[in-house]
């Protein structure tokens, strides 16, 4: 395994499962000082104890990210234990679905709350400490659903669409000062959200069935892109979305 990331701290929102904790696991196996955030402390405490046993340098943080008050605490606790901030990967979101005539201002905002300005406030934080120190790299998880069109899921779509034009505008202001910002569009990952969403697994197989990779996506699919964007092997790379969804959105 190479270590790409020997002695970076990393920053991972919602790293206690899903996407998130594949991202932390990639990063530990990497070499880094990983600290994550979630808002469910004693699930959070217990993956970063079972990381800890097996060797890793993990801390758990619980924090609300949709809140701009625990959002820079994280962050500050951060920069108290380990001085700096070298990556922070905004990957904290949820996913509602309705019929667009149906969903109501309340899942608008939820949905605009945590996946947008879940991503600005721990960045907003972040920037502060990277830009002083002329470096860091930045990578939000966006969504498929912000890249082509899809039923039953709109207010979500247009939030994930917003992280990926924030992607650009984060890229083009911070590039002067050494600060890199990329996202990745995952397609349909098997994790607690996506059973959710979709929760029988006919439905699943026929949407494995429509990607020309001719399956669904895993965790581990989405760490290795989110550690690519993460490293210098993307050191002349900014502003970029990158689609990491089984060859989905090149249909049509
Ligand atoms: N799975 C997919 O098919 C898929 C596809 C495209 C994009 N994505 C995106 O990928 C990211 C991860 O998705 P996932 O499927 O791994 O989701 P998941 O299984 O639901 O996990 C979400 C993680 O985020 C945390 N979280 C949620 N709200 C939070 C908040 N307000 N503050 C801090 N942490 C929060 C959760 O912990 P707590 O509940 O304890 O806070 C959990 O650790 C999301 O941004 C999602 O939109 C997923």
């Amino acid at each position: 395994m190479s270590q790409r990331f020997q002695d970076a701290v990393v920053v991972v929102t919602g790293g206690s499962r899903g996407i998130g904790l594949a991202i932390v696991q990639r990063f530990v196996d990497e070499g880094a000082q990983v600290v994550f955030s979630a808002r469910n402390q004693a699930r959070g405490q217990q993956v970063a104890q079972e990381l800890r046993q097996q060797g890793a340098r993990v801390d758990f943080i619980g924090a609300d990210v949709a809140q701009r008050d625990q959002a820079e605490a994280l962050i500050a606790q951060v920069i108290e234990r380990f001085g700096r901030v070298d990556v922070l990967v905004n990957n904290a979101g949820a996913h509602e679905k309705a019929p667009f005539t149906d969903e109501s201002e309340d899942l608008w905002q939820r949905m605009f709350r945590i996946n947008v300005l879940g991503t600005v406030f721990p960045s907003q934080a972040a920037v502060r400490h990277m830009r002083a120190r002329g470096q860091g790299s930045i990578v939000h998880v966006a969504s498929k659903a912000g890249v082509v069109g899809e039923p039953g899921h709109a207010a979500y779509s247009a939030a994930k669409g917003a992280v990926i034009a924030l992607t650009r505008a984060m890229a083009v202001e911070l590039a002067p000062d050494g600060i890199r910002v990329n996202a990745v569009c995952p397609g349909p990952v098997v994790t607690d959200m996506l059973l959710e969403a979709v929760p029988t697994e006919e439905q699943r197989r026929q949407l494995a069935a429509q990607a020309p990779l001719g399956r669904l996506g895993q965790p581990l699919d989405i760490a290795g892109a989110v550690l690519f964007l993460a490293s210098d092997d993307s050191a002349w790379c900014t502003g970029q979305a990158l689609s990491v969804d089984g060859g989905l959105s090149i249909l049509l």
